[in-house]
């Protein structure tokens, strides 16, 4: 199984936002406990680059990079320690040097073309972001028909109320989100909320 199978197997993937690199330890702490050992450590927060290298040298987490949107970024988040790379859209060099460092890489796309070109890089899964307002479940089937072997990974309005939606279409190998790892929580430091969404998260998608 390659990282990227092994993360999308958890079927969640959390979209992290961290202002504090100290909140990392015991963030990481909450997803795990939660059940969920794997995150998508967003670069839209100077904390990003630590926070991966504190979640990542636990060894018990797949720790990602999120909102890559450089190929500065891609070295930064290797550096760290991120052992893959999600864009919010496709870019070329940000793919070619994700691979050249021999990470996985999962690029952002919604539209026919964009998935065309995902797959002229010579990869098959996407993220599809923003889902809820790029037309949401019924989109990704109807994109689906014509791109058969393509996986989607909805992020961007997805949440408890709607992720088994999601999670019902074949095409969908995981759906990301940022719901079980809430702003004002982390920066309260209630990690105990961390980790009861985490755990509710999983239960949801087990269902
Ligand atoms: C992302 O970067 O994947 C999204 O910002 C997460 O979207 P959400 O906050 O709506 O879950």
């Amino acid at each position: 199984m390659s990282i990227l199978e092994a993360v999308l197997a958890h079927r969640i993937v959390p979209v992290v936002v961290l202002e504090r690199a100290e909140d990392a330890g015991p963030l990481a702490e909450a997803l795990v406990a939660g059940g969920l050992p794997v995150a998508e450590v967003t670069f839209r927060t100077a904390a990003a680059a630590e926070a991966i290298s504190i979640m990542a040298g636990r060894g018990d987490m797949l720790v990602g990079a999120g909102t890559v949107r450089t190929v500065a970024q891609v070295d930064q988040a290797v550096d760290a320690g991120a052992s893959y790379i999600v864009s919010p859209g496709t870019s070329g060099a940000v793919v070619q040097r994700a691979l050249e460092r021999g990470v996985a890489v999962l690029p952002g796309a919604v539209t026919p073309t964009e998935i065309q070109a995902v797959l002229e890089l010579g990869l098959d899964t996407v993220k599809f972001f923003p889902a809820g307002t790029f037309g949401g479940p019924s989109a990704i089937k109807a994109l689906a028909a014509p791109f058969a072997g393509v996986k989607f990974v909805p992020t961007g309005g997805v949440g408890l109320s709607n992720l088994r939606d999601y999670l019902a279409v074949g095409a969908v190998a995981a759906v990301g989100g940022s719901w079980m790892v809430p702003a004002d929580a982390i920066a309260a430091g209630d990690f105990d909320t961390v980790q009861r969404l985490t755990a509710e998260a999983v239960t949801a998608a087990r269902q």
